[in-house]
This record gives C-alpha cells, sequence and structure tokens, in this order.
C-alpha cells in the first residue's frame, strides 16, 4: 500500500489559503483548511469558489473530497501537524504590516503541542522570533510563497524556487514541509527564519524596483525619441538582467508591491536604515499612475465635460482584484480635471463599483467606448486587442484619440486607421 501523505492544515482561505488548499489537494494530500467567515466556507462546502483565479474551480472540483473546509480550528489540530497559515496582513495607515490576524491565529495555539506554524503570510522581518519569544515551545516555519494573481496555480505546481526558512529546533517539521514540495522538483533555498521572510520582501521590492526603473527609461524615452520596447528587448537578453518585468506601463498595482515596498521601506526606517531607493520607487510608480492624464490634456486640451473610456479596472488581466489598481488612481485624477469617466472590465466591475463612485460603470467595452473624447487602456485584457478598431470603434467614439497605458494595442494599425494613439515610452 503506498504510504499515506501528510494531512495539511490551512488557516485562513483567502487567495493564498485556497489556492495553497486546492494544490495541496491536487498534490494527494488530506487538506483541513479553516476561515473565520461562515458564509465563505459554507459557499466553498458547496463547490463555489469565491475568488477569480484561472484554474482554481476546476481545480476544487476535481479534489473536493480531499478538501474539508471549517470555521473551527479543533479539526485543523487534531488531522494535521503542519499549519499553513495564510490569514492577510494588510498595510496599516503607517505603512507596518497589520499583523492582528496572525495573532490572532497564534492565540489559537496556545498549547503548541506538536503542530508547527508555517508561515505564508508575508510578515515583516523578525517577526518569527516575536512570535517564538512569546511561545517558546512553538515549531515555527517560514515558507514565503511567491504565486502571482492569474497564474497562481502554475506557480504553485511549478515554482522557480522553494524557499524554507527554521532555526535549530524546528529542523524536523521544515523537512516535513521540504518533503511536501519534492514532487515539484524546484530548488529548495534551506534556511534561517528571518533570512526567509526577508527574501520575500526583499524579491517583491526588487521587482517593483525594476517596473519603476523600466518606467523611468520610458519617460526618458518619450523625450529622446528611443522605443522602451525596443530598449526592454536589448536590455533583458542580458543574462544578469533577464527579460522579466520590464514592460514599461501605468504602474505597478495589487495587493503585495505596493504593500511589501512599503513594509521593507518602513522596516528599515524602523531599525534605523533609510532606505533611500525605495522611496524613489514609490515615488515614481504613483507619478506613473498619474501621467496619462496629461498624455490625454495633450490632446484634449482641457479635461472639463470630456467623455473618458477607461478600459480595463483590475490592477492587472485574469484577475477581479482592483487593490491599489492604476484605473482607481486615474479616475480619480480624471474626475477632478472635470472628465466623465465611463470604466469598463471583463471581471472587476462588481469589486470595483463602490470605488468608482462617480464614474459609470459599463457592461462592455463598446457601451463605455460610444461617445467617448477618448480611451485610456490601463488594464491589458485579451478582449481588447479584438476589439474590432478601424471600424466599429472608431465609428462610436466622438475622437479617434486612444492612450495606451500598457502598449498593448497594435500602434501601427491604430495609426494607419486614423486614431491619435500614444503609448508609453515609444
Ligand atoms: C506579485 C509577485 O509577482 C509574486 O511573486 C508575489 O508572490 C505576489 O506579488 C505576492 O507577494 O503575493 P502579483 O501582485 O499577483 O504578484 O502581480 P504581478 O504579476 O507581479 O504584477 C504586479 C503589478 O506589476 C501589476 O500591476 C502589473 O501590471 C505590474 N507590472 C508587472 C508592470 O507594470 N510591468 C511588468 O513588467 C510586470
Amino acid at each position: 500500500m503506498p504510504e499515506a501523505k501528510e494531512p495539511i492544515g490551512v488557516v485562513g482561505v483567502g487567495w493564498v489559503g485556497l489556492v495553497t488548499a486546492a494544490c495541496f489537494a491536487e498534490l494527494g494530500h488530506d487538506v483541513w483548511a479553516r476561515d473565520i467567515d461562515h458564509e465563505k466556507v459554507a459557499r466553498l462546502t458547496r463547490g463555489e469558489v469565491p475568488i477569480h483565479e484561472p484554474g482554481l474551480p476546476e481545480l476544487v472540483a476535481r479534489n473536493r473530497e480531499r478538501l474539508h473546509f471549517t470555521t473551527e480550528m479543533a479539526p485543523v489540530l487534531e488531522h494535521a501537524r503542519l499549519l499553513f497559515c495564510c490569514v492577510d496582513t494588510p498595510p496599516t495607515y503607517s505603512g507596518d504590516a497589520d499583523l492582528s490576524r496572525v495573532e490572532a491565529v497564534v492565540s489559537e495555539l496556545a498549547d503548541p503541542d506538536d503542530h508547527a506554524l508555517v508561515m505564508k503570510s508575508t510578515v515583516p522581518v523578525g517577526t518569527g522570533a516575536s512570535i517564538k519569544r512569546r511561545l517558546p515551545g512553538l515549531h515555527y516555519v517560514s515558507n514565503p510563497e511567491f504565486l502571482k494573481e492569474g497564474s497562481a496555480i502554475e506557480d504553485f505546481l511549478h515554482p522557480d524556487r522553494v524557499v524554507i526558512g527554521a532555526d535549530s529546533d524546528s529542523e524536523a517539521f521544515a523537512d516535513r514541509v521540504e518533503a511536501l514540495y519534492a514532487p515539484l522538483g524546484a530548488p529548495v533555498v534551506r534556511t534561517d527564519v528571518a533570512s526567509a521572510e526577508m527574501i520575500k520582501l526583499a524579491s517583491n521590492a526588487f521587482l517593483a524596483t525594476k517596473i519603476s526603473f523600466i518606467n523611468e527609461i520610458a519617460n526618458v524615452c518619450e523625450e529622446v525619441g528611443a522605443d522602451v520596447a525596443e530598449v526592454a528587448r536589448g536590455m533583458g537578453l542580458d543574462e544578469r538582467i533577464g527579460p522579466h518585468f520590464l514592460r514599461a506601463g501605468a504602474g505597478y498595482g495589487g495587493s503585495c508591491f505596493p504593500k511589501d515596498v512599503q513594509a521593507l521601506k518602513q522596516l528599515a526606517g524602523n531599525s534605523g536604515y533609510h532606505f533611500q531607493l525605495l522611496t524613489a520607487v514609490i515615488d515614481v510608480n504613483e507619478l506613473q499612475k498619474r501621467r496619462l492624464v496629461g498624455k490625454l490634456q495633450k490632446h484634449l486640451g482641457s479635461l472639463v465635460g470630456k467623455e473618458v473610456a477607461l478600459l480595463g479596472i483590475a490592477f492587472k488581466p485574469n484577475t477581479d482584484d482592483v487593490r491599489e489598481a492604476t484605473s482607481l488612481v486615474l479616475a480619480g485624477r480624471l474626475q477632478s480635471e472635470g472628465a466623465t469617466v465611463r470604466a469598463y472590465d471583463p471581471v472587476a466591475r462588481e469589486r470595483a463599483r463602490p470605488l468608482l463612485a462617480n464614474a459609470k460603470l459599463c457592461d462592455s467595452a463598446l457601451e463605455a467606448l460610444e461617445g467617448a473624447d477618448a480611451a485610456v487602456l490601463v488594464t491589458e485584457w485579451q478582449e481588447f486587442r479584438e476589439l474590432d478598431w478601424e471600424g466599429t470603434v472608431k465609428r462610436v467614439m466622438r475622437r479617434p484619440i486612444i492612450v495606451d497605458g500598457r502598449n498593448f494595442l497594435d500602434r501601427d494599425a491604430l495609426r494607419a486607421a486614423g486614431f491619435v494613439y500614444e503609448g508609453v515610452g515609444r
């Protein structure tokens, strides 16, 4: 008989928790997943997936027998020894991470017994050490996640690396965590807890830095007549630089980069070190989100009374997540300049409704474009490429002006069709 697989506990069934639970179930583990939200647990128990992540509903459906959703901690502690902490750690007003949900999980482990807390939530460096000071018997493993929204399942099952941080008293549990990932065949980085925590923050901060860097190159390209897409292609072939995360655009958003860059800057500041580079990364990103307004003004003059179609609301395609999305900053800015905003997104409309109170939310791209003085592409959803730009769109827009915030559309074809086209850095 094949050896039974280690049962897994997941605490906090948000996006990270549900992807983690479903993927471990896919790898053959029984998973006890706990969330305090009764309605969410009821929906999951019925087989409904409350978040938008490609492939996740299929994975949950395929592994229903191995996935046990509950609102109680007791069954999780009873069945699993490895408890993956996946609760969220949103930023506070001061920029520090709010650890209250992590604290709540820790308080339920008052008698740690023979369990290990495996931290997947993104936490400041030093969190593991401080939890262990308060609960000296607790076994603690840091196992940061590097999943991207929209490709989380692929990222989980085919990771670039797996990072596992543990101090000497928890090595045996760290071995058990490592064994879970063995079937994935990825390089494993075994290290101490603090270094594992730092790998996560430093990785996100570095990627955000790459984006702000290429965005500044793009802004200079506009002044000197170079094309940032060509520049990125040429730079990216240098193995030391690499081709990824060199897409210039309207700034990074989402629930991770803005929060983690701020958190690392704050962490450094709290320890007496002024992280100059990250201050610039954040400032550049904020400015980049607003730059598209100037491009509209260049062609429309004053925006008072103008109708602007926003194509895309989500912070990136294939997700309904609108946290820190460029669209929200842009919509506010356009409205304060006197424009009317008509926004469309294939999946993020409902999520965005409370945040875009003064904008008209449209049911299709064409509805947003009808009568518009200009269109701004904010999120690179595939369906925007497939619009009949030369025909229907050109006919329904009041003026054929397109600001492409992601360099996503066919510039040459649009110009040939008589559009005024503005990209980023081209
Ligand atoms: C990011 C990281 O990529 C993941 O590795 C990490 O696990 C995750 O944060 C997290 O900490 O949970 P995510 O926020 O889902 O993942 O999205 P990304 O695909 O990284 O994109 C972030 C933002 O950067 C988006 O707004 C995107 O439009 C922007 N971006 C990305 C660019 O502007 N240019 C690029 O070249 C790449």
